[in-house]
């Protein structure tokens, strides 16, 4: 098994830095969208064989260092008991949203192995194929709350701040059972055989530190607290649109920090202590013409030099109408300009 990626997690030295890329199987590839294009999201989210089939697809095509199994954050909210929606063009509706402690009240902590038993046989199927680490997932707390508090995507997430300010026991209660799921459900990854975990928290980004630390960190926390008296494989948090938040992200525990465009991965790294860090190629700078591009990853590949490990990726997920060809260019790039 080609084990670059998960040395570098742990600060090791490898042959050349590791890439994976975020929202890796997606849209962009037109050999999802041919599996796409006969079931909704959600019933290929459900169905193990498809999931399988579009968690290779980028492994072959991109030839990336990591696989990340195919699935969305918003899987685990729906096993809650929160009525999920895909709407083409519109993203994710929670048409029920969690407005005050009977809403609450009703989701339940669900067990992995019974309601989410499609998430661990993908796990299990893919682990028989692949020949490169499997990364398994989860949102952080904070961001799948915005999304059952606002009943979908939002920009100014008025309705999550409002719960905050104004019903802060109502929104801590909803903390704590959003990580309470979240805990077994990575745990139940980690057991399936998934080698590394990733918490997504999208939107941590729009918090103050003072809130940030109040309100979000301390539930991250506690799942990477809990995950580590079950297992040793690395653990990634991503904090988008968080590098204010460098410092207090790092005392989430994580062995490796995610990080987005808007900060230097020098400066970052001078911010750390040993954590390794994942980033950060603003995604829409995969159009650069491809010399223009192979200089800019030069330069972050240079950035990142005094990293306690350096997993290249994007600072965010790959953009639906990128050419597949550019992000072929840049795993070339990374490869090319980081062997050692
Ligand atoms: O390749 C991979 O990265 C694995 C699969 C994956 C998906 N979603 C598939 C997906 C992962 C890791 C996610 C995480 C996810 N989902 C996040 C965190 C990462 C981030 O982008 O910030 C969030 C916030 C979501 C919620 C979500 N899912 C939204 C807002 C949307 C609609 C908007 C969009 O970007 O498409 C989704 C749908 C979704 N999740 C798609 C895919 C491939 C597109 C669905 C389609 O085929 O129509």
């Amino acid at each position: 098994m080609n084990d670059t990626f998960l040395k570098a997690c742990r600060g090791e030295k490898t042959d050349y830095t590791p890439i994976w890329i975020m929202r890796q199987a997606g849209r962009y590839l037109p050999e999802y969208q041919k599996v796409r294009g006969n079931v909704t999201f959600l019933e290929l989210c459900k169905t193990p064989e498809l999931c399988v089939e579009v968690t290779l697809q980028p492994i072959d095509i991109l030839n990336v260092d990591a696989a990340i199994l195919f699935s969305d954050i918003l899987i685990p909210l729906e096993a809650m008991g929160a009525k999920l929606e895909f709407h083409e063009g519109r993203g994710p509706v929670f048409p029920d949203p969690i407005k005050n402690q009977a809403d609450l009240d009703k989701l339940i902590v669900p067990d992995p192995a019974e309601h989410l038993g499609f998430v661990m046989e993908t796990i299990r199927l893919l682990r028989k194929e692949l020949n490169v680490p499997l990364i398994g997932f989860s949102g952080a707390p904070f961001t799948n709350a915005t999304y059952l508090i606002e009943g979908g995507s939002s920009k100014v997430f008025w309705e999550t701040k409002k719960m905050m300010y104004t019903a802060p026991e109502l929104f801590h209660g909803m903390m704590q059972k959003i990580t309470d799921c979240t805990i077994l459900y990575l745990k139940a990854q980690a057991e399936a055989g998934a080698q590394a975990l990733q918490i997504f928290d999208s939107w941590a980004g729009v918090l103050a530190p003072c809130d940030f630390k109040t309100f979000a960190l301390p539930y991250v926390q506690e799942i990477i607290r809990e995950l580590r008296k079950a297992t040793d494989i690395p653990l990634i948090y991503f904090a988008n649109n968080g590098s204010t938040l460098l410092e207090l992200s790092e005392s989430s525990g994580a062995d490796v920090l995610g990080l987005d465009w808007r900060i230097n991965i020098g400066d970052a790294a001078k911010r750390v202590g040993k954590v390794a860090l994942q980033g950060n190629l603003d995604p829409f700078s995969l159009l650069l013409p491809k010399d223009k591009l192979k200089k800019r990853i030069g330069n972050i590949l240079d950035d990142a030099k005094d990293t306690n490990g350096h997993i290249f990726n994007l600072g965010h997920g790959i953009h639906q109408f990128t050419p597949p060809e550019q992000a072929i260019a840049a795993v070339e790039f990374v490869h090319e300009l980081s062997g050692r």
